[in-house]
């Protein structure tokens, strides 16, 4: 068969794979292929057990895998060959030198820049899909423009605002598709590109065009509100535990305001992931770099409020134990960064499992689908904890049971029968506010939500 447009993403993780296959699978014209140096993760997007779990992934890529879809680890052929190259490669918060802890880590797309000018020989569209600081495209146009070859590189930013969990219904009818482009003709006609290709599925009016500096932007801003939300919730929940107020229900009160809207305002222990931190210290971090002290001290609150959290849940949890956690066996329902994914990056659990292990508690962890990446994070206080997949059996013996993701199938659990098999007094510390309250109370539970009064039996 003779495709219409060849397109390929070098980066096949959370982003890359299902944007790719989203595209691949509303555009059945074009070839699209998913390029990473990652020889294990290209295999697993090649077998029946994807690397990734998302909810409703593995359809999509049963129907289009081997088709119009393929994953290889041939970066160099596919850059050959696609017109149009979406670079979805990491940018992690930067841990060595200048702007370390705060800076995003530019090294691995400043690779893929230079492989992509090394091998095309012919004229490309490159997209930036990963979040990079806003001017990223001024280096790698830099880069892309150091060749004697000819070939010429017009570069756009269409920047992913897919949560993890939904992604595929994010991707499918998304509240807007951002695409940034210079002013230019070459940029004109790159920008025109990209619509083209959304516009087989999204509507053109939210297919949102803009210069190529507010696209980047755009995106740093919008992660960054969105922590802002969760901070601000958060922020209240101290004061709501001082005075008998409910956070979840000024949350409501708050919230049922249209100008402000509802969503964003779980209380909790704080947000985790891949994005917002790094998104947020990336922003402050440029923010310092232009000399705007008070705008990068803002938005750093946001993370300030977020650490604060995950460690006030942990104090909770010791003051609750009459101050002491040595050899009380704790159980933590959920370990990913949120429910249906089995991410883990960022995840509050991680660092409050180091804490309790610090304060000497046993640690018995069931999570649905991130156990796996659980021991990789855990890695340094290996054997101290232990995994299990049934949530009944990793309660057996526990004094407490800690909610940290917002899993459904916590809510639907017996839980007379968990009380059954704990040991007295036995703790809930819901640090998702997900769980009936009065329920737990009644069967026996001293119950401690986040942002309510608690409720105890003494
Ligand atoms: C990525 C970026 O991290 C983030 O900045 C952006 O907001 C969204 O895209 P994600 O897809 O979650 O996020 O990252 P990850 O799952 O780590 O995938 C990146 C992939 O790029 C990895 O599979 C890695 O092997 C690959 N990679 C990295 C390359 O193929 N080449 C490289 O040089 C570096
Ligand atoms: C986020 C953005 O939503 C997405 O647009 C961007 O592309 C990447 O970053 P993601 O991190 O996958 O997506 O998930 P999200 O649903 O935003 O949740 C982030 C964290 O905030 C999770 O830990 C979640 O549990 C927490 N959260 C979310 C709350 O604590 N309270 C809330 O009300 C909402």
């Amino acid at each position: 068969m003779k495709f219409e447009k060849h397109i390929i993403c070098i980066g096949a993780g959370y982003v890359g794979g299902p944007t790719m296959a989203m595209i691949a699978y509303k555009c059945p014209r074009y070839k699209v292929t998913v390029v990473d140096t990652n020889h294990e993760r290209i295999a697993r997007w090649n077998s029946d057990e994807l690397p990734i779990y998302e909810p409703g992934l593995d359809e999509i890529i049963a129907a289009t895998r081997g088709k119009n879809l393929f994953f290889s680890t041939d970066i160099e052929r596919g850059i050959k060959e696609a017109k149009i190259i979406f670079v979805s490669v990491n940018t992690p918060t930067k841990t060595f030198g200048t702007g370390s802890g705060m800076a995003p880590d530019l090294q691995f797309w400043e690779k893929t820049a230079r492989q992509i000018r090394d091998n095309a020989e012919s004229d490309k569209i490159i997209v930036e899909k990963s979040t990079f600081p806003v001017r990223t495209a001024f280096a790698m146009e830099r880069i892309l423009s150091a060749t004697k070859t000819g070939v010429h590189f017009d570069i756009v930013s269409n920047p992913e605002f897919l949560a993890e969990g939904t992604a595929i219904a994010d991707l499918e009818t998304p509240d807007r598709v951002l695409v940034g482009s210079h002013e230019t003709p070459g940029g004109l006609r790159a920008r025109d590109e990209m619509v083209e290709i959304f516009l087989n599925w999204v509507p053109r009016e939210k297919i949102l065009t803009t210069n190529i500096w507010s696209s980047e932007l755009s995106k740093l801003v919008a992660n960054a509100f969105l922590a802002q939300r969760i901070s601000s919730i958060n922020s209240f929940t101290e004061l709501c535990e001082k005075t008998e107020a409910d956070i979840t229900e000024v949350a409501r009160a708050v919230g049922l305001d249209h100008r402000i809207g509802g969503t964003y305002l779980n209380a909790g222990i704080g947000f985790g992931g891949s994005c917002f931190k790094k998104d947020i210290l990336s922003l402050v971090y440029l923010c310092r770099h232009y000399g705007l002290d008070e705008v990068a001290d803002y938005w750093e609150g946001v993370v300030k409020i977020n650490e604060y959290q995950k460690e006030r849940f942990v104090l909770g949890i010791l003051n609750a134990m009459f101050d002491t956690l040595a050899g009380k066996r704790i159980c933590l329902f959920g370990f990913a960064f949120k429910a249906n994914t089995g991410d883990t990056r960022e995840s509050p659990a991680i660092y409050i499992t180091k804490r309790l292990c610090e304060e000497r508690a046993e640690l018995v962890i069931t999570d649905p689908r991130a156990l796996q990446n659980a021991e990789k994070d855990l890695e340094d206080i290996k054997g101290t904890v232990i995994y299990k997949n049934d949530p009944y059996d990793a309660a057996v013996s526990c004094d407490a049971v800690a909610v940290l993701t917002e899993w459904s199938l916590y809510r639907e659990l017996d839980y007379k029968k968990i009380y059954r098999v704990m040991n007295k007094p036995a703790f809930i510390f819901d640090g998702r506010n997900i769980l009936n309250h009065e329920k737990l109370f009644a069967i026996g539970f001293n119950v401690y939500p986040v942002g309510k009064p608690p409720m105890k039996h003494f």
